[in-house]
């Protein structure tokens, strides 16, 4: 049975990541073995075929300290938007570092400030779980996207292995909310990270759920044994 989901509002959520903004990155990559870097290198790839046609746009969603946008910008200009302002300071001062082609926007994934039709790609990591109504956010990804444009969406999800997962499970449950814990030294944020993850849909559930807002061609694919998973869709 899933947990409850952890009850949220955008304001805690934001203040949350501000408290962790410091050492997000550091954790990230400590706690996953860097295996991040794979995920979100994986899913910019995915999209390269709609990131290459002449004039394409992307934007990444929650893009946080802006990894996924960085990776998208190897293809396309990218905008990155969130609503947390010290996470985009430091996904701000990684671009200039690189001169990549990101431009940050600060703004709210459930209203977001772009007409519609407009983007050839739009993405979103390790955040549509922390949405106050991941439904409503998966409505506006849809309406953003251009006609022939791709979602693509990369989350922690259920590993499909029954041993790995077991293990897993008791790292992610047992030592990830420690060490989270003490590197970034906030009490709460990193297990939060578990209970949300726990009360996350499934994969095939989430894929339905994409297809109930009008994506069609939607497939998933399991991420290191199904840690994560990454969920493409089309807008006819
Ligand atoms: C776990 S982080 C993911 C960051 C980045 N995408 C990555 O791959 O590391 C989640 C991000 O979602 C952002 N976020 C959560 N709710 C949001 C909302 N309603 N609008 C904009 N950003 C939001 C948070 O501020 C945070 O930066």
């Amino acid at each position: 049975m899933q947990a409850g989901r952890p009850v949220n509002t955008g304001r805690q959520i934001q203040r949350m990541f501000a408290a962790i903004a410091p050492r997000y990155d550091l954790l990230n990559h400590l706690l996953s073995l860097n295996i991040d870097r794979h995920w979100r290198r994986c899913t910019a790839r995915r999209l390269a075929p709609v990131l290459s046609r002449p004039g394409a746009r992307a934007l990444d969603i929650c893009c946080g300290t802006a990894d996924l946008s960085l990776e998208l910008s190897r293809y396309a200009p990218v905008i990155g938007l969130d609503f947390c302002h010290p996470m985009l300071v430091r996904g701000g001062e990684k671009i200039a570092r690189r001169r990549a082609a990101v431009v940050l926007a600060e703004g709210d994934a459930l209203q977001l400030p772009f007409p519609d039709d407009r983007f050839d790609a739009v993405t979103i990591a390790f955040g549509l779980r922390n949405l106050e109504s991941p439904q409503h956010g998966l409505r506006e990804m849809y309406r953003i996207l251009k006609s022939g444009g791709r979602a693509a969406i990369l989350e922690f999800s259920r590993p499909i292995v029954p041993v790995f997962s077991r293990l897993f499970g008791l790292y992610f449950k047992h030592i990830l909310p420690r060490v989270g814990a003490l590197v970034s030294g906030v009490d709460g944020p990193y297990q939060y990270l578990h209970d949300s993850v726990q009360s996350f849909p499934e994969q095939q559930e989430l894929a339905r759920q994409m297809e109930d807002v009008g994506f069609v061609n939607v497939t998933y694919h399991n991420l290191t044994g199904g840690i994560a998973a990454l969920h493409l869709g089309e807008k006819p």
